[in-house]
């Protein structure tokens, strides 16, 4: 028997701004004869050791609430102690953990624009107020526009490199000279989601800043680089007091024992799943010429994904793509971002890409 959802208007009364955010908006699946490219995922196989890592679980048991010997690894490696690390169900929860403890309604979080889908709204959620910055004509961060938007009200500024969807790095330089501009008692969230790919050596390495700021949090994933997105964590490094008022606005218990295995055993294969990130990187980099070589206007990457600036051809652009086998993430009127992804995927990339520049 089939039930159909019956078109009930439930009268409960609901955070208005909450009706009206819009439904997250995942990557599009793959057909089986196409690639998906619209996640920024791993394209390689989990790795044997992971895999192995998390089988046999108790899963009648919860797991350590609070991923101790994963705080302790990643102390090693981050030389701090594990209180100045937070695990989190994917980084996007600790981004919500943040917001939440540093923002509530009448506060402001200023953030660039566009950036990762996922800002605006877990600002509605604290009950913030969004501030989103344009990027620069060159899709980078506007450092002057973002520090003169900050006012008495702005509790949170966030800080996306490489930016998600332009790819673009922020500087070493032009980090700290904004954070030299911004009052210190306002939390500045540097998200690296993507930092594994990163090659520029004048890009800025959360790594390398920390305790230098007593306002500034790292933000890290094991979703990109690590190909563990399916299971879900990140973490972040920062002052105690911060992170443990991020703890207090966690839902318990979010980051599982098979996420936190996995991520103990990744760590310990790290130079092999290091050397799959610079096997993308280099992908990404012949893509990306290949790209500019057909006339495309593509900002410099430093992730695992490429931005087509397709502008009001988007719509169209994007059915060339889908028709393709391309799967990509499509910004309506604004463009599409390509993830690098298996190696077989590029060939019908750069093929469809010559066919649609021409159309631009
Ligand atoms: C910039 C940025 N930050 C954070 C995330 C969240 O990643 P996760 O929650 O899988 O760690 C993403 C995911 O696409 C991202 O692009």
């Amino acid at each position: 028997m089939t039930v159909s959802a019956a078109p009930v208007t439930a009268p409960v009364r609901l955070r208005p701004e909450i009706v009206a955010l819009p439904a997250y908006k995942q990557g599009s699946p793959a057909t089986a004869d196409s690639f998906k490219l619209s996640s920024n995922e791993n394209p390689f196989p989990p790795h044997p050791a992971v895999l192995a890592a998390i089988r046999d679980l108790d899963i009648n048991r919860y797991p350590d609430a609070t991923a101790l010997v994963v705080r302790q690894r990643l102390g090693e490696r981050h030389s701090v102690t594990p209180d100045e690390i937070i695990v989190g169900a994917g980084s996007v929860a600790l981004l919500a953990q943040l917001i939440s403890a540093a923002a509530t309604v009448g506060d402001e979080v200023v953030f660039p624009w566009r950036s990762f889908e996922a800002y605006p709204g877990l600002i509605t959620v604290a009950g913030a107020t969004a501030v989103p910055v344009p990027l620069t004509a060159q899709s980078r961060h506007d450092f002057s526009a973002m520090a003169a938007a900050v006012t008495d009200r702005t509790r949170v500024i966030m800080v996306c490199t490489p930016n998600n969807p332009t790819g673009t790095v922020v500087t070493a330089d032009e980090f700290a000279a904004f954070m030299a501009a911004v009052p210190t008692d306002l939390l500045v969230i540097l998200d690296e989601a993507y930092a594994e790919f990163v090659d520029d050596p004048f890009a800025v390495d959360g790594a390398a800043l920390v305790r230098r700021y007593p306002n500034l949090v790292i933000l890290r994933t094991f979703s990109k680089a690590y190909g563990l997105a399916g299971l879900r964590v990140g973490y972040a490094i920062g002052p105690v007091s911060v992170l443990d008022a991020a703890r207090s606005t966690a839902i318990p218990l979010g980051v599982t024992e098979a996420a936190q295995r996995a991520v103990l055993a990744a760590m310990q294969v790290e130079p092999e799943l290091i050397a799959r990130v610079r096997e993308l990187a280099v992908r990404r980099d012949k893509v990306q010429a290949a790209l500019r070589e057909q006339g495309w206007a593509v900002p410099v990457s430093q992730g695992n994904f490429v931005w087509l600036p397709t502008g009001p051809a988007t719509a169209a652009a994007s059915e060339a793509f889908a028709a393709a086998g391309i799967v990509a993430r499509v910004f309506a009127s604004e463009g599409i971002r390509v993830s690098i992804g298996e190696a077989e995927s590029v060939a019908s990339l750069v093929r469809i890409a010559n066919e649609v520049v021409r159309t631009l």
